[in-house]
């Protein structure tokens, strides 16, 4: 099949290189000459494990890139996997993404054949129609009636976890098609059907708006899990309990099941902290204001202080050192959107507190975003004089971490990530435990 990919960030090259790893004819599409140089070259254009291999192996044979929407009407289907950034009150921007669908809409303009062009990108329900219209104006046709019969509008969400995108295309436990007409349907079918051939996977068939509704729901669902988890949390710090011992068990019970119940300093990362508040923000809209999911934000946002207070009841913050070990909202990336190590390094320095930072991978990201910061090469130079830790990241290597704290000038650690083993000589605190 003949595939366009709209869009060559995270989602878009993940897309790209899968689908041409499955033997489609895949047209990478971004108005970013370097990014499509490099994807031609045969890279990938952003870091994750395994893409640069796909893009290497099939650049300049199944995938090639361009900046032209020329060839777009050669292809069956065309995936949107451009940005939906977030607006100041939460909502998300789908301007980016119209002016994509309008560019497909004109390049399909002149042409008889059946195309369909399907929505990667994460666009609440009720913005969906905006870019479906977009669509529509490029393509000066309706949607419905006879521009209905040929170019079809559909919604095809991605779960892909940053770390492990590349495997969870190739091993996704559902598949969403929103579609409104059967040949679309039966398009994403031929599209998936490499896939299904190898993988079992529940396909999951409904209209555009509900699909995106479950993609939603499914981000909302599992930020809030580790929201509870955390409040939870905080109620066993208080009764001097230890969550984990709670969590092992709870997870038992195959309603609540084991994962995602890792208490702590929180989520961040480029999907739940955006998703959910663009839920809250469309509900709003809307006329309802969705109480759980405005608690879950509030206790994901309110760790962070938490941390930083258990921290506070050990040292005086004012002029002391502070190690920051971990700076990547998760462990195995270096991404630092919306890591829980922004708040943590911000309420640190607010109380005049130095902050020397470590992070295997990400201390390059987080300098663009404190420039000023200390960072250091290893979490030893990190807590060598350092007057206390916060670990904010869980990565392996902290686990590890023993007779360096022997360098510190106050043996003080508060872990946000339940890491570091407690140790004599160590003052050790868990955020949760
Ligand atoms: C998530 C979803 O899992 C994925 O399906 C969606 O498409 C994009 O968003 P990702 O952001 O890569 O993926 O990270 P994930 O591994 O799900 O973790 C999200 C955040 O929750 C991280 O900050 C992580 O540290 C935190 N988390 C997760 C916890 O604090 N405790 C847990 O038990 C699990």
């Amino acid at each position: 099949m003949r595939i366009n990919v709209v869009g060559s960030g995270y989602v878009g090259t993940t897309l790209a290189a899968s689908l041409a790893d499955l033997g489609h004819e895949v047209t990478a599409i971004d108005i970013d000459e370097e990014i499509v140089a490099t994807l031609n070259n045969g890279s990938a254009p952003i870091h994750e494990p395994g893409l640069d291999e796909l893009v290497a192996q099939h650049a300049g044979d199944r995938l090639r890139a361009t900046t032209s929407y020329d060839d777009v009407s050669t292809a069956d289907v065309t995936f949107l996997a451009i940005q939906t950034p977030s607006r100041e009150d939460g909502s998300i921007d789908t301007g980016a993404l119209s002016a994509a669908a309008e560019m497909t809409g004109e390049a399909l303009a002149g042409s008889t054949d059946r195309h369909l062009v399907v929505i990667k990108s994460t666009v609440a329900p009720p913005s969906l129609p905006c870019v479906a219209d977009a669509l529509a104006t490029g393509l000066d046709e309706s949607l419905v009636g006879d521009g209905g019969d040929r170019v079809a509008f559909g919604a095809n969400p991605e779960f892909l976890r940053e770390g492990t995108a590349v495997s969870d295309f190739r091993e996704p436990d559902k598949l969403v098609f929103g579609t409104d007409v059967e040949w679309a349907d039966e398009l994403l079918d031929d599209v998936y059907a490499p896939l299904l051939a190898e993988h079992d996977a529940s396909v999951v068939r409904t209209d555009p708006a509900t699909a995106m509704m479950i993609k939603y729901a499914n981000n909302a669902f599992l930020a809030a899990k580790v929201s509870l988890i955390n409040d939870l949390g905080n109620v066993c710090k208080e009764f001097g309990l230890d969550t984990y011992e709670v969590a092992e068990a709870i997870g038992l019970d195959d309603r609540i099941g084991e994962r995602f119940l890792r208490s702590g300093l929180g989520w961040g990362g480029s999907c739940f902290p955006k998703d959910t508040k663009a839920l809250i923000a469309a509900a709003e809209g809307e006329g309802y204001s969705p109480v759980l999911l405005r608690a879950a934000v509030e206790v994901n946002d309110h760790q962070p202080e938490r941390l930083v207070a258990l921290l506070e009841e050990e040292v005086d913050l004012e002029g002391a050192r502070i190690a920051v070990l971990g700076l990547a909202f998760k462990p195995g990336t270096d991404d630092v959107r919306n890591s829980r190590a922004i708040p943590v390094i911000e309420a640190l320095r607010e109380r005049g507190a130095t902050v020397v930072a470590y992070d295997p991978v990400a201390g390059e990201n987080m300098s663009e975003r404190f420039t000023e910061l200390e960072y250091a090469d290893s979490a030893a130079d990190a807590l060598a004089g350092a007057e206390g830790a916060a670990v904010v990241t869980g990565w392996d290597e902290f686990a590890a971490l023993d007779s360096e704290f022997d360098a510190m000038a106050d043996p003080v650690v508060v872990d946000g990530r339940r890491v570091i083993e407690r140790r004599e000589g160590l003052v050790y605190e868990g955020l949760t435990w």
